[in-house]
């Protein structure tokens, strides 16, 4: 063999190694970056929503997407966690049954090198990369104002002789959410039952946010205080449309004043029926798209300029809660019967038909122009 001929088979062979390797790099690349979403349910209406909107918004970006509901399973929420960490995610964004017991998962998962994204709740864990949010503590103010509002509290009618029956519905106790709706609550309730104004007649939580659960702390409720109620403070659209099935029954409902939250298709029909007083916008479409955009920068390394540091004793109410956590919230906004149409209909938040399903079409307000337009073209 010529060594000119040696060297032409070498510089092949060196050639087809770096060609080999190069398209080893390539595929490697080629393969998407994994990210997880852990789901709490998908009995509340929006949590599936959140989960199409942001799958989408991720593999739009490249993103393949393992997406997992717990159906309020506190350890299958933490299984399916590991499970996606073993699986190779780089991000998970968490939606917690329980902000406690998952940060058994979510401890693991920081430590094997995997950002954690607390979505809409709060992980109770130092370890988490961020938190977004709604203005919680405001969610409850707005529902306790709405209540308030419907009764005409400062009117003169309500007085310590004759205060408001009033009933408290908590969400679920392992939401941290939940505590931070209550805060927002007695924020407001607090004054006037100092004054004897209003008299809590009754205080309970609804385990799992279950409606069914509420349907039936209110038929007890109602039982035990022969029907003399004269306000519900729920704390969303699902139980407060359980406890309204009760106080329909006793032929309360419209009669009675009762919060929701979520503006979600069947509390806003509620409302233009004239049951539900009050429900909360909590713009998804808004927060969504910015946990993506916030994995997004994590994964890829970049800064993350809208996030401030929080302490954890602050986002808890609990001074014995320790650490801080970086976290961005979105604002809320009161739907009623007067705005439902602008804040919700209009902005298609929810649909024309959903809102003003079985209401006589002579009823209804006109179509938006937008949405006709749509339908035209
Ligand atoms: C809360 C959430 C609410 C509501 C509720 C029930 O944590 O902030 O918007 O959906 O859970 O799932």
């Amino acid at each position: 063999m010529s060594r000119k001929f040696i060297r032409f088979v070498s510089v092949l062979l060196v050639l087809s190694l770096a060609l080999g390797s190069g398209f080893a790099l390539i595929q490697a690349q080629d393969e998407p970056i994994k990210i997880g979403l852990s789901f709490s349910d998908f009995a509340t209406e929006r949590w599936k929503n959140e989960e199409v909107l942001m799958r989408q918004l991720l593999e739009d970006l490249g993103y393949e997407v393992i997406s997992q509901e717990a159906n309020h399973d506190v350890v299958l929420q933490n299984n399916q966690i590991d499970n996606m960490v073993t699986q190779g995610v780089q991000a998970i964004i968490v939606i917690p049954e329980d902000g406690d017991a998952v940060s058994t998962a979510v401890d693991n998962a920081a430590e094997a090198g995997v950002y954690i994204l607390s979505y809409d709740r709060l992980i109770k864990s130092p370890n988490i990369a961020a938190y977004l949010s709604f203005n919680n503590v405001e969610v409850g103010r707005q529902q306790a104002l709405g209540v308030l509002s419907a009764l005409d509290i400062d009117g003169g009618e309500w007085t310590a002789e004759n205060p408001v029956r009033l009933v408290k519905l908590g969400g679920s106790p392992t939401d941290n959410n939940a505590i931070l709706f209550r805060q927002g609550q007695d924020e407001i309730l607090e004054p006037y039952v100092e004054e004897g104004i209003i008299e809590v007649v009754a205080d309970q939580w609804v385990d799992n946010w279950d409606a069914t659960n509420a349907l039936r702390i209110m038929e007890n409720i109602l039982t035990a205080q022969n029907n003399e109620i004269d306000a519900v403070v729920a704390s969303n659209d699902g139980t407060a449309l359980g406890a309204l099935q009760a106080l329909s029954a006793q032929g309360l409902a419209g009669v009675v004043p009762i919060s929701g939250q979520d503006a979600t298709a069947d509390g806003v029909n509620s409302i233009v029926r004239g049951e539900l007083t009050v429900s909360i916008l909590k713009d998804i479409r808004d927060l969504s798209p910015l946990a993506v955009e916030l994995i997004d920068s994590l994964v890829q390394g970049e800064e993350i300029p809208e996030l401030e540091e929080y302490t954890m004793a602050e986002l808890t109410n609990d001074e014995t809660v320790e650490g801080t956590v970086m976290a961005y919230f979105l604002p809320v906004y009161q739907v009623n019967a007067d705005n439902a149409y602008e804040l919700v209909v209009e902005s298609f938040f929810q649909s024309y038909d959903d809102v003003y399903r079985d209401i006589p079409e002579d009823e209804r307000p006109p179509v938006p122009e937008e949405m006709e337009a749509e339908s035209e073209g």
